[in-house]
């Protein structure tokens, strides 16, 4: 244990993870978070109550209303975003697509969709199919992949043009942490709508959905919301936007599950009203019980002691780097107010070293071009084990070099 795990007031939460207990360093939090050892219970207790006693029942019994419980419980605990605006289902990419189609709808006439060259993959690619269908066109900002879009950046590209700006709150390489409030007021003053993706923000960084006045977003719960492989993301519609009689919120899939009455069966698709007309098909209900024991253990701790934890082991990580990493350049915003839960090590062996690392039970993830990236999970990560991980990275560039 180092000084800095001593004085660590959220040290003991790592416990309630599983696997803190053994060698393994693990530095990739922000692909796939760790379990909580509660969700083992209560995947088990679920397989033997509600769903193995209840069976069909458990859908009127709660089943049903779920996604919109735990967007609740999310909007509270994370988002900063009043109930009725957030659901939980789908995958990120899928929610991508729909929330995409619902906002350009909204702006009728515009040409544009507006999305940085080094944003996530999936978001480009939805973003490009998206204008395609909608005859569109994307209008590129091209960012620094050390950092990421600037309200300068994006006052330079939007205009009467652009129907929608699409975003990422924690940029995936790099780190970047966008100005929220700022680049949601440059899109609003272009009269556009802005969707951001908060996939490397949730459950590290606090966020203000409401207070940033913000239109749309989606995210996953598989990173720091620990929801496990492939858990269901969730949407957040800010609420003048379902509520609008003027322009009714319509998204592309419109399945049973989001319609106005699922078991009216009747020949005709009507939305659901407020956010529940963002689902699609059958809640994934499974899915969402470990999100429910992230979200109820960050709301304990609350998301402002989170973040500072995660300020202090990004520092930590680029405090060692400086000193055993002399060959490295840090890939990542060195300004702790400009960067999100993970930190960016660059170095052109980074590939072959990560490949090393993982077979000595150390687990960083690698990005292009040679970065090391260490997603630092605030309440599953110790000082020790981002000291034992960077000192492991000297070792195997040392034999590599
Ligand atoms: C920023 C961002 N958006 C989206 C995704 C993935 O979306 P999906 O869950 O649909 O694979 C990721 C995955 O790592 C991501 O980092």
């Amino acid at each position: 244990m180092t000084d800095l795990d001593a004085q660590d007031p959220l040290a003991t939460y790592r416990d309630r993870f599983v696997g803190t207990d053994g060698p393994l360093v693990y530095l990739d939090g922000n692909s796939l978070g760790r379990p909580l050892r509660v969700t083992g219970d209560r995947l088990r207790d679920f397989v033997g109550g509600e769903w193995g006693s209840r069976l069909i029942r458990g859908w009127d019994e709660g089943w049903f209303a779920l996604p919109e419980v735990v967007g609740d419980e999310l909007g509270r605990t994370c988002l900063g975003a009043a109930a009725g605006q957030t659901v939980v289902g789908d995958s990120t990419t899928v929610l991508l697509y729909k929330a995409m189609r619902a906002a350009v709808a909204l702006r009728p006439g515009r040409t544009e969709i507006v999305v940085d060259r080094d944003n996530f993959p999936t978001d480009r690619y939805v973003a490009d199919g998206v204008a395609r269908e909608c005859g569109l066109r994307l209008r590129w900002i091209d960012v620094d992949t050390t950092a990421g879009v600037t309200t300068e950046q994006l006052t330079k590209v939007v205009g009467e043009q652009t129907a929608l700006v699409v975003l990422s709150h924690v940029a995936y390489r790099s780190a970047w942490l966008a100005d929220g409030p700022g680049l949601t007021r440059v899109a609003h003053d272009a009269g556009a709508l802005v969707l951001w993706d908060l996939s490397h923000s949730v459950g590290s960084v606090p966020l203000a959905l409401d207070a940033w006045d913000a239109d749309l977003a989606v995210g996953c719960t598989y990173k720091y919301l620990n929801g496990g492989p492939g858990a269901p993301a969730f949407v957040y519609v800010a609420r003048r936007l379902l509520d609008d009689p003027d322009r009714p919120l319509v998204q592309p899939v419109q399945g049973w599950m989001g319609a106005s009455d699922p078991f009216l069966m009747g020949p005709t698709y009507a939305p659901a009203p407020g956010i529940r007309r963002m689902l699609s098909g059958t809640p994934p209900v499974v899915g969402m019980l470990a999100v429910q024991d992230m979200l109820a253990l960050l709301g304990e701790v609350g998301m402002d002691a989170v973040r500072a934890k995660s300020v202090g082991l990004t520092e930590h990580a680029i405090a060692l780097a400086d000193e055993l990493l002399p060959g490295t350049t840090v890939a990542s915003p060195r300004d702790a107010g400009r960067r999100g839960g993970h930190v960016t090590l660059n170095h052109p062996l980074m590939r072959e070293a990560t490949a090393a690392l993982w077979q000595r039970d150390v687990v960083p993830d690698y990005r292009d071009p040679h970065g090391l990236r260490l997603g630092l999970s605030p309440l599953s990560t110790s000082y020790d084990e981002v000291e034992r991980g960077l000192r492991a990275v000297r070792e195997v560039l040392d034999g590599l070099t």
